[in-house]
């Protein structure tokens, strides 16, 4: 960062002080106001963090306004075109595109990591049949600690490495199992002669009795789901991730704390909302009602899938997500009236003063769902597929964290507003 010639000005009690200006190497400059509490005895105050830079990051940088989003300089639209999940993966870890022998070497290492523990699948026996596939995979990550604490010294980098690769590789494995544990039919071990996705899609969807048939459209369709899923700056997940890290918790903890804040319907859980609200909506002609209710200050509906707190423009991962909506529909010969249902209903609310004004935009949400659905993933799965892809931007920002030598424990601070110190009053005096 760079300490910009622009210094900022903040008169408290009558008293002027002047705080340093940073840059980046895009995006706003932030104010650096570090002292500002011993300088003035006052917080700041941000429910939220609207206006709040909670770290530096070199990793992902979003233009919300123009609705740009890149990886370590890269657009999403390229990587989503020409790369493969592995290879961004590569990318968000070590800063750099990776040449043929590093991918080759970088993918050898994950496809032999992606085996559980044979005693983790007594722990999934342990779940309820209809258990949703984030609670199963909430508990079966955060219990990965108990399995690898040889990996978990995180002052050591090679530790930090090892465990990184081991979340990345089992992710897939985990998910797999949450589904097949849930349907009632017997896991499959990883294939390491499957690229990553395939791995995962055969996991998913094979049986031990028969060949599993990958569907190439399919593989390259969630392949580039996972791209678009793998990093987004300091979202919910990603600052719980970095939060959760920032006491020395060992990675498969924080990445579980991270899952549990990406099940949320306001952040991951939002493509299983989306897909239910647009099959309630059933119909075209049903569309306004809809569009009334989301408009309606006391109707508690919105419309999932659209909005973001950071894009005020089309999400860029939206535009590559519904035109993978047709590569799939296309290749599977699907017919599902849902897609016309959204392309209709986005029309509509696009051209709605109220979605203009407050800059509300379909996310990456608002498709996903009916790829995943076309493919035949249930609902249920679709926030577990964001975990999976997610995974590799929480390792790489909790590395990134673990790593910056000013890295502190995360403390905001509070304006309270109960009540003042008073007596304690004995229980028959109340
Ligand atoms: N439908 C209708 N109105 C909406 C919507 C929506 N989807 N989203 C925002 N608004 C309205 C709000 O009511 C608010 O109106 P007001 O100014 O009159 O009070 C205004 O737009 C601003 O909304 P906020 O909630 O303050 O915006 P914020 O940045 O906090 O929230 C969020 C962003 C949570 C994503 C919101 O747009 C939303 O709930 N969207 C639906 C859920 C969704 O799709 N989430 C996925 C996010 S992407 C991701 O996690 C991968």
């Amino acid at each position: 960062m760079l300490v910009s010639e622009n210094k900022a000005t903040l008169t408290v009690g009558g008293k002027e002080r002047t705080y340093d200006v940073l840059s980046g190497s895009c995006g706003p400059d932030v104010i650096d106001i570090r002292k500002l509490y011993g300088d003035t005895g006052c917080f700041t105050y941000d429910p939220g963090y609207k206006s709040t830079a909670s770290c530096e990051s070199a990793l992902t940088y979003i233009d919300g306004e123009q609705g740009v989003l890149l990886h370590r300089g890269y657009p999403i639209g390229q990587l989503a075109e020409h790369s493969s999940f592995m290879e961004v993966a590569y990318l968000l870890l070590n800063g750099e595109l990776p040449s043929q022998q590093e991918l080759d070497e970088f993918t050898w290492t994950i496809t032999r990591h992606t085996m559980l523990h044979e005693q983790l699948a007594t722990f999934y026996r342990g779940f309820r049949r209809d258990a949703h596939p984030m609670a199963i995979m909430c508990g079966v990550v955060g219990a990965l600690s108990a399995f690898y604490h040889d990996s978990t010294d995180i002052s050591d980098p090679e530790h930090r490495i090892i465990s990184s690769h081991r979340l990345i590789a089992k992710m897939p494995t985990i998910a797999a199992m949450a589904y097949k544990y849930s349907i009632g039919q017997p896991f499959l071990y990883p294939d390491n002669s499957l690229s990553y996705t395939g791995n995962f899609l055969r996991m998913t969807f094979g049986v031990p009795a028969e060949e599993y048939d990958l569907h190439p459209a399919v593989e390259k369709a969630v392949d580039r789901i996972f791209i678009l899923h793998a990093d987004h700056e300091q979202n919910a997940s990603t600052s719980t991730v970095r939060l959760a890290g920032s006491s020395g918790a060992n990675p498969f903890a924080c990445i579980a704390a991270g899952i549990a804040c990406l099940w949320g319907p306001a952040h991951g859980g939002a493509n299983e909302a989306a897909l239910n609200m647009l099959r309630e909506i059933g119909t075209p002609d049903r569309i306004q009602h809809y569009i009334d209710r989301a408009k309606d200050k006391n109707d508690p509906f919105r419309l999932m899938g659209f909005g973001h707190r950071v894009y005020k423009n089309y999400d860029p991962r939206a535009t590559v997500m519904q035109k993978t909506v047709r590569e799939v529909f296309d290749a599977l010969k699907v017919d599902d009236p849902v897609f016309e249902t959204a392309l209709r209903l986005e029309e509509i609310a696009l051209n709605d003063d109220y979605f203009r004004e407050k800059k509300l935009f379909p996310n990456v949400d608002f498709y996903s769902g009916i790829i995943l659905s076309a493919i035949g993933f249930p609902t249920t799965m679709f926030t577990a597929l964001f975990a999976l892809a997610r995974t590799v931007g929480w390792v790489a920002q909790w590395n990134e964290m673990i790593s910056d030598p000013d890295q502190v424990i995360g403390r905001p601070r509070q304006l309270y507003t109960g009540p003042t110190e008073r007596d304690y009053v004995p229980i028959g005096s109340r």
